[in-house]
């Protein structure tokens, strides 16, 4: 379980039976972007159209951020972007606390293989899940352990566009991330 090579993760990822989202998925959705990428973004979960195609970020949400990287500055080639639970929810309900913990190996696998220098929290489901804390309106633009960046999801940012500015200039900070702590290495 948790193979150390990426592609070969991902094809574990599209067989896994871990929770029971496995069960009403149509398509896990591993994550995308080249292994030697220097940026990694986590969402929340696969919404209905990421379920459909099996990539994620690829409905309105993610629409959103590719316009978003776009005005940043920064190339979606470029970025490995995942969730911190590859199944959709049904209803797109958040994630469990149990599948957020049956789903996490895969994430830390990820981390450990591409070994980004930034790692952007898109919401407060992944900066709950990684680093511990909640509260996303305050903690947006601040960097932790210098490797890790919490913004908004992008859907909150589609539900009310006067966050757009900020979301980002949050982005844009990603590209001074160079060095990051490597304290997901430990
Ligand atoms: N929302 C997420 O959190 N992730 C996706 O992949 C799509 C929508």
């Amino acid at each position: 379980m948790c193979s150390n090579d990426l592609r070969e993760l991902a094809s574990e990822i599209r067989r896994c039976e871990r929770c029971g989202l496995s069960q009403t998925r149509r398509n896990a959705v591993p994550g995308d972007g080249p292994e030697n990428a220097r940026i990694m973004m986590i969402g929340e979960a696969p919404g209905a159209a990421e379920d459909l195609a099996g990539r994620p970020f690829v409905g309105r949400a993610g629409a959103l951020l590719d316009r978003a990287l776009d005005l940043a500055g920064l190339d979606r080639g470029e970025i490995f972007i995942t969730n911190i639970v590859k199944c959709r929810p049904p209803g797109n309900r958040r994630p469990t606390e149990e599948e957020i913990r049956a789903c996490m190996p895969y994430l830390r696998k990820q981390i450990e293989i591409i070994r980004p220098s930034a790692i952007c929290l898109l919401g407060n489901v992944p900066a709950k899940a990684i680093l511990g804390v909640q509260g996303v309106t305050s903690l947006r633009g601040r960097i932790f352990d210098d490797l890790y960046l919490i913004t908004f999801h992008p859907a909150a940012v589609l539900r009310n566009m006067s966050r757009m500015e900020l979301f980002v200039s949050d982005l844009a900070k990603l590209k001074g991330m160079r060095s990051g702590s490597m304290a997901h290495m430990q």
